[in-house]
């Protein structure tokens, strides 16, 4: 393998990668793709954003202690005893993913980490899930992170094969993308471009450029009240916003995969 497209999204809160991995997941099936949504910023709401209004209902991954339990052979949250570091996850994503729209979520949850290094058993299953999903499926995938992606394992990281940073034009997003890059690097991740969202007019655009540093700008995302309006009706983020969707769209086509091109 692997022709699939992994793509994980990050940059600091707020600044729309949740939107923008919702708008990314709805342009691949429309090219046609199966798309898994990955939720895996302790902050989820991915299924909001995909458009399935309601998603107390869904369990996150970490939180299934029973499944936990059985695949490592502890108890979720147990400090000091012995359990699989590497658990057989590959039968669990059609057991556990919701599907919407051609879209199939999988929310990974909080993982409580006792200190860097540490591993318990619901970030070990958790891990393996990721691990499992960018290197032996067939899938897009689609990652909505939080800001940091030091916890993305070195192989996980590797097969990712594109990080799209998400910034809006001013400085402190732009501040935090560059040290999601400085990392990224580290872990081998190399393929790295920005979202240039909630873009108001040519002075925002030029901002983005001016700070952007080397790093390519995929894709710019006009600002746009109706997310917040889709948000209100429960609506998934690119029911309103035609003009973001289309921009999507565009960057899309551009995002092929490592051994394509
Ligand atoms: N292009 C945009 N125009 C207007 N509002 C936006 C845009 N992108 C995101 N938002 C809004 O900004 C807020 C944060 O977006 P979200 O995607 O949840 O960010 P993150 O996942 O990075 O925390 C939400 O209320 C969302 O509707
Ligand atoms: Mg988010």
């Amino acid at each position: 393998m692997d022709t699939a497209l992994k793509i994980a999204v990050s940059g600091k809160g707020g600044v729309g990668k949740t939107t923008v991995a919702a708008l990314l997941c709805r342009a691949l099936v429309e090219s046609d793709r199966s798309v898994i949504a990955l939720d895996a910023d302790p902050d989820a709401n991915l299924a909001a954003a995909i458009g399935i209004p309601f998603d107390d209902g869904i369990v996150a991954l970490a939180s299934m202690q029973e499944l936990i339990q059985e695949r490592t052979g502890a108890t979720s949250g147990t400090v000091g005893t012995f359990f699989k570091i590497n658990p057989h996850v590959a039968d669990l994503p059609e057991k556990l993913w919701q599907e919407k729209g051609g879209i199939r979520l999988l929310k990974m949850g909080t993982v409580k980490q006792g200190g860097s290094g540490c591993i318990c058993p619901a970030s070990a299953v958790v891990k393996a899930m990721m691990q499992h999903l960018v290197l032996y499926r067939n899938e897009a995938v689609v990652m909505d992170m939080e800001a940091g992606i030091e916890h993305l394992g070195r192989a996980t990281a590797q097969a990712v094969n594109h990080l799209l940073v998400v910034v809006e034009p001013g400085m402190r997003s732009i501040e935090t993308a560059h040290a999601i890059r400085a990392l990224a690097g580290d872990l081998g991740l190399t393929r790295i471009s920005l979202i240039a969202n909630k873009i108001r007019g040519k002075a925002d655009e030029d901002f983005i450029n001016a700070h952007a540093d080397g790093l390519a700008i995929l894709a710019r995302l006009p600002f746009d009240d109706n997310f917040m309006q889709a948000d209100r009706q429960r609506l998934a983020a690119w029911e309103l916003c035609p003009e973001a969707l289309a921009a999507m769209r565009a960057a899309c086509a551009r995002l092929v995969p490592p051994d394509m091109g």
